[in-house]
Formats: C-alpha cells, sequence, structure tokens
C-alpha cells in the first residue's frame, strides 16, 4: 500500500503526521503507523496492534536525531517474539502471584504465563490486541493520539468489561501517556507501558554506561519468583539506593552478594514514588553522559519498575538490522504494586462500577549541561 501522507508540518503547526500501512495480525486484522514529527526532529511512531510506540527520535547534544527505543520492523516479528517493546500493559501490569486472586468473595483464576504465575495481563494482553487509534487533539505546542479497546468481560479470566483510553501527547521535548477505564463489574487493573530505552540511540551498546538518579527511599524486595515480598523495604545501603546518581553497571556489579539483584538477573523492582497520590511526581531520571541525553520521569502512580532488561535473548534482531543482547535497552515502568490483588497492604488496583480511573506518565527528554 502506497504512503498516505494526510497533512504536512504546516506554517501554523510544529507538527506534522503521516498514517501509514504496517502490517496484517495472523488474525487478518489491519495494523497502521502513525508517525508525527516535530520540526525540531523529535518524532514518534506507534501502531494500534498493542498500542505500540515503535521508534521515538530525539536530539543529542550535538543535535544527532537518533532512535533511542527498542523494537522491531516487521508485524510479525511484534506477534511472534516481542518481550513487550513499546507495548501498552494490560489489564494488569508484572505479576500476579499464581495467577489467583480473591474480590468481594470470588476468586479468579488467570492465565500462568510466566512460569508459575500471571505475568503483564496475561496470554493475550493488551500488547497483542488491535486498538483503536485516532489522531485527538492537535495544537501548535502538542499533538495527541488516542487510542481506545474495549475488554470483554471475563477476557484473560478478569471480571468486568473493561473499557480503556489510552492517549499519548507528543510536545517538543515530553511524551505523555493517560490512561483512564470503566468497568461494568468489580475488576483489578494495573495499566503501564513497557518502553525499552537506550539513549545512546545504538543499542548494539548495553545500557549499563546509563547513569540512574531515583529519589525513592523505599523499593519493593521480590522472592525467587520475582514476587514482591510485600513490605517495602529502605534503599540505605543497598545497591537500589539511587538518591545520588550511579552508573547502572555499578549497582550492577554488586550481584554477587545481593540476593536482590541475583533472582532477578539485574534490576527488576518497584521502587516506591514518594508523596503518591492523584498529582503527579517526580519518578526519576536516567541519562547517557557520552550522548548527553536525558530522559526523566513524572507520574501520578505509586510506583515505578525499573527493569535493565534481563530476560532479554542474546542476539535477537531488532529493526534496522540491530543485534540486541541482555541489557540492550531498561525500561520504567510506572504502575501500581506488582502482586497488589493479593497484597491488601499495598494502594488498592480495584476498580468498581462509577468509578474513573485515571493516571498520567510524562518521559520529559533532555540534553544535559555540559
Ligand atoms: C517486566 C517484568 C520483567 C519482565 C519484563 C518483560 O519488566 O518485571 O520481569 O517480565 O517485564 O520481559
Amino acid at each position: 500500500m502506497s504512503k498516505q501522507i494526510l497533512e504536512q508540518a504546516s506554517k501554523l503547526s510544529n507538527f506534522g503526521h503521516e498514517l501509514d500501512h504496517f502490517g496484517i495480525t495472523r488474525d487478518g486484522e489491519k495494523v497502521e503507523k502513525l508517525r508525527i514529527f516535530h520540526s525540531n526532529g523529535l518524532e514518534i511512531s506507534m501502531i494500534n496492534y498493542g498500542g505500540i510506540i515503535t521508534s521515538l527520535k530525539t536530539p543529542d547534544r550535538s543535535g544527532k536525531i537518533e532512535d533511542i527505543v527498542l523494537g522491531f520492523d516487521t508485524l510479525s516479528e511484534y506477534e511472534e517474539k516481542s518481550p513487550y517493546f513499546g507495548a501498552l500493559i494490560g489489564r494488569f501490569g508484572n505479576r500476579i502471584a499464581k495467577g489467583q486472586f480473591s474480590l468481594d468473595g470470588n476468586r479468579y483464576h488467570l492465565a500462568n504465563n510466566n512460569e508459575a504465575n500471571h505475568l503483564h495481563g496475561g496470554n493475550r494482553g493488551f500488547d497483542k490486541v488491535c486498538w483503536n487509534m485516532k489522531i485527538g487533539e492537535q495544537r501548535d505546542d502538542a499533538v495527541s493520539v488516542i487510542l481506545e479497546y474495549t475488554s470483554a468481560d471475563g477476557e484473560e479470566g478478569y471480571p468486568g468489561e473493561l473499557k480503556t483510553k489510552v492517549t499519548y501527547t507528543l510536545t517538543e521535548n515530553s511524551l505523555k501517556i493517560e490512561y483512564h477505564a470503566t468497568t461494568d463489574a468489580p475488576t483489578v487493573l494495573n495499566l503501564t507501558h513497557h518502553s525499552y530505552f537506550n539513549l545512546s540511540g545504538n543499542p548494539g551498546q548495553p545500557v549499563t554506561d546509563h547513569m540512574v538518579q531515583f529519589p525513592s527511599e523505599y523499593y519493593l524486595p521480590i522472592d525467587e519468583h520475582l514476587i514482591p515480598l510485600g513490605k517495602p523495604e529502605k534503599v540505605t545501603d543497598t545497591p537500589f539506593d539511587f538518591r545520588q546518581p550511579q552508573k547502572i553497571k555499578d549497582g550492577l556489579h554488586q550481584d554477587t552478594e545481593n540476593l536482590q539483584l541475583q533472582r532477578a538477573a539485574g534490576y527488576d523492582h518497584t521502587f516506591v514514588i514518594k508523596g503518591s497520590g492523584e498529582a503527579r511526581k517526580f519518578a526519576g531520571t536516567v541519562w547517557h553522559p557520552e550522548t548527553g541525553r536525558k530522559l526523566e520521569v513524572f507520574t501520578s502512580e505509586p510506583g515505578m519498575q525499573f527493569y535493565t532488561g534481563n530476560f532479554l535473548e542474546a542476539g535477537m534482531k531488532g529493526k534496522g538490522n540491530a543485534t540486541y543482547q541482555k541489557r540492550s535497552g531498561f525500561c520504567l515502568e510506572t504502575q501500581h504494586f506488582p502482586d497488589s490483588p493479593n497484597q491488601s497492604q499495598f494502594p488498592s488496583t480495584v476498580l468498581r462500577p462509577g468509578e474513573i480511573f485515571t493516571s498520567e506518565t510524562i518521559y520529559q527528554f533532555g540534553i544535559l549541561a555540559s
């Protein structure tokens, strides 16, 4: 199918966008790719399959524009082997122990798609369904894309019909993700986004040289199945203390003496975000000293899962002939705590009819002052 240019960047707007055919799913559904670009070079591409962000290009300190997320060139690769590259995650981000939980006296059984546990919504989570995608608000300083998906009652074992809306908004230096959901029966949900970043622009280079700074005083230690043990622990005197900037590599070097890092083969832990609640808060910064690229995260969520690509398959072919390996990317998944439906001391992930779930995360792209 030929490229259909819907709108060019006009004199009035700094943004342009174009819509392209991307592929046909195994079930015969048409998938489109939407590319939005700013006149300063910032550019994002997304597809309606999984709401996946397939590329995100930002300038480095010398103005060089490069792709800073991992992904594939074709739809079939996303369908067959993706470790959730760039995807929307639902109904429940991260793990639910043994794929079971009780709500209002009913016991629910979900798919155990990660050893004995349920991960990222099951066998066909929100990362593997086709969303309805359309351009939303278009302003001089921002363009939004709206993705909608209705998950049927009982889908992947979850109760209630869940109507979900996700809005991606690109500004000249940020990507905002807003989540909105309603249900017709009591249910649980934990929506997040799973981009793997590599700020070097070169995914052949592991992310271990990136610097990390998180304000979190607490993190959630995990058991051998990567399920939170239940009690947030102080980061003080552990490799989880990123209150002072630390190189990923330096933290990881402590894995011989740190059971937590051994269990996950790296970082795969929730950092507790201070002062959780409705308002958006600073969750952390990661930067790449060499290129000067900096990523700051703000969110209304109570936690952020920091994952250092520990389970990426060595030699996996990525887009543009890239070869990925363990630690080719890191994820900053803003969310409620894993296994919340079974851990009543955690902030609640229950949604009831008549309630509206909303949440917001901003990924802000910058350049280090040199
Ligand atoms: C999340 C999980 C990890 C892993 C990745 C996907 O970050 O916490 O354990 O499952 O997703 O591979």
